[in-house]
């Protein structure tokens, strides 16, 4: 994911719900220019905690806020947006307005890195795959609040928000994805 989105050092990358801050970390690791965008508090301080040990000496712009402030970055201004598990606890409308967006503040060339959990294809497994996750799911909601759903079409709203999606690679029996999309010419 890092590789994919910081292909070469000094790269401007938004990165959108940074959780603990493990993909925040090989994104510095790499040499990234990063602003991060996060909306719970204690996992923003979380991830500041485990970045300050490191002291790569790169700045970090931390930024507390949800994605649908992200209309409030500059436009042109990151050669790749990062979303690692975070579009699945995402609504739809939420989803696609954040793509959309993050679309626009692309520089030419740049790209939206996602990963995130997946329907698996074809669709009866994709049945069996609600039943199974059907309890990490409720321990989740139990024990964090928050509801994550697996994502239909990632490529299809990717695309959907502007962007052509150029590499597709699947693990865990087809159910988390690494999405590459580039900002169209
Ligand atoms: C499952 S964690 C993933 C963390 C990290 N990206 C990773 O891959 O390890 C999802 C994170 O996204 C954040 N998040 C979820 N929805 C968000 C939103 N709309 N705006 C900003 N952050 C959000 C949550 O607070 C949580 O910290």
């Amino acid at each position: 994911m890092a590789l994919a989105a910081v292909p070469a050092p000094g790269a401007r990358v938004l990165e959108i719900g940074c959780g603990s801050g493990a993909v925040t970390e090989r994104l510095v690791e790499r040499g990234a220019q990063l602003t991060v965008v996060e909306q719970n508090p204690e996992m923003l301080r979380a991830a500041q905690t485990r970045l300050a040990a490191k002291d790569s000496g790169t700045a970090v712009e931390w930024l507390e806020q949800t994605a649908s402030e992200v209309d409030a970055l500059g436009h042109a201004a990151f050669d790749a947006v990062v979303l690692s598990l975070v579009l699945s606890e995402m609504s739809a409308s939420e989803r696609s307005f954040v793509l959309r967006e993050s679309a626009q503040r692309l520089a030419p060339h740049g790209r939206v890195v996602a990963a995130d959990e997946v329907l698996p294809i074809p669709r009866i497994h994709a049945g069996l795959f609600r039943l199974l996750r059907a309890p990490q799911a409720l321990a989740g909601w139990l024990l964090v609040g928050s509801v994550s759903r697996p994502l239909a079409d990632l490529p299809g709203e990717l695309e959907r928000a502007g962007l052509d999606p150029r590499s597709e690679e699947r693990w865990l029996a087809g159910s988390l994805a690494l999405c590459v999309a580039e900002i169209r010419p």
